[in-house]
């Protein structure tokens, strides 16, 4: 009888145990996009499905780190990334586990890996941003190339050292090649580019009189637009599938650990739904993935994805080479 009750007791113990370690969190996120930007996207998952997320932030790189290093013991169900290429790493090692066809579906084939491993949420895009005041758009560049012409001498702000800046360079790299590359950089250089530590401080270079047109991310601008309707800065984009329009990626994965595949799946639905997709575009001006909605002033333009150079956005990981061009040239 003792060793019943005894058993009882034990079983009784983890159950509660089980039931208390699935009820205090249903889904595990690893997040490197910003705490600002998902704790309300989770709250309202949360409040609609009744299922409880846990998320763990941190830096799209040293998440993935961490989840190499923890490999089939992560804690993490759900991996959400700042860019492809982070996604990519994970896929290589075999961390991650196939989407189900009716996710893939909701959106291009340029937004989801070729091997159905993960998913873009949103996108941003690169652009040309310029000064509605010293520019009419009939002048704009048609292309990329344009810009290394005399015309633009001493009017061109860019941002060497910044991240989307070194992802369009790879981007580059990618599709025509290190030399070319190469020249171009240091003909935009010799034109007497001037370099500014950041994408808002182009844009504000820009309204300030320093330079005429920047090589930029396209939601700054609505950034500064909100604070000011009168920002006299404007975004254009160059012919279609010039590099200069690069579109780059959030994206998401499962991870191959995961014993909560259906609710994770669900997660990642409710980011592709209409609701979700919206509030990427309004609250920070991303691009849909799913073609819903559209960003103030895209009206007239083609859908972005149009525009990009269609490439491999894991690749755009590799950061060596575009490091090294970068630090020949001077410019690191
Ligand atoms: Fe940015």
């Amino acid at each position: 009888m003792k060793r019943f009750i005894l058993l009882v007791v034990a079983i009784s113990l983890a159950l509660f145990l089980v039931y208390n370690n699935r009820s205090s969190s249903d889904l595990v996120i690893y997040s490197g996009r910003s705490k600002a930007l998902v704790d309300p996207i989770i709250e309202r998952f949360e409040e609609q499905t009744g299922i409880k997320v846990e998320v763990k932030y941190g830096g799209t790189t040293q998440l993935a780190v961490a989840l190499i290093e923890e490999g089939n013991r992560t804690p993490a169900d759900i991996f959400w990334a700042q860019d492809a290429g982070a996604l990519g790493a994970l896929a290589k090692v075999d961390l991650l586990a196939p989407l189900s066809e009716n996710i893939l579906s909701k959106v291009p084939p340029r937004y989801s890996s070729d091997s159905g491993l993960w998913i873009a949420t949103s996108g941003r895009a690169r652009v040309m941003a310029y000064s509605t005041r010293r520019v009419e758009s009939s002048d704009l560049p048609a292309t990329l190339f344009d810009l290394t012409d005399s015309k633009w001498s001493n009017r061109i702000a860019w941002a060497p050292t910044n991240g989307s800046f070194q992802s369009f360079i790879s981007a580059m790299i990618t599709i025509h090649g290190y030399d070319t590359t190469k020249l171009w950089v240091e003909g935009i250089r010799n034109n007497g580019a001037k370099n500014y530590a950041n994408n808002n401080a182009i844009l504000q270079g820009i309204a300030a009189g320093e330079a005429d047109l920047g090589l930029t991310n396209h939601y700054y601008l609505f950034r500064s637009k909100a604070a000011d309707p009168n920002f006299p800065v404007s975004n254009a984009f160059f012919e279609a599938g010039d590099v200069g329009n690069m579109v780059n990626v959030a994206g998401i994965a499962i991870t191959k650990p995961s014993e909560k595949r259906s609710a994770a799946e669900e997660f990642v639905r409710f980011l592709l739904s209409d609701e979700t997709q919206n509030w990427f575009a309004s609250e920070v001006y991303e691009y849909s993935v799913t073609e819903v909605g559209e960003l103030p002033g895209e009206s007239e333009s083609e859908p972005v994805i149009e525009l990009s150079p269609d490439i491999d956005l894991e690749s755009l990981a590799n950061l060596e080479e575009t490091l090294k061009l970068l630090r020949e040239v001077g410019l690191l």
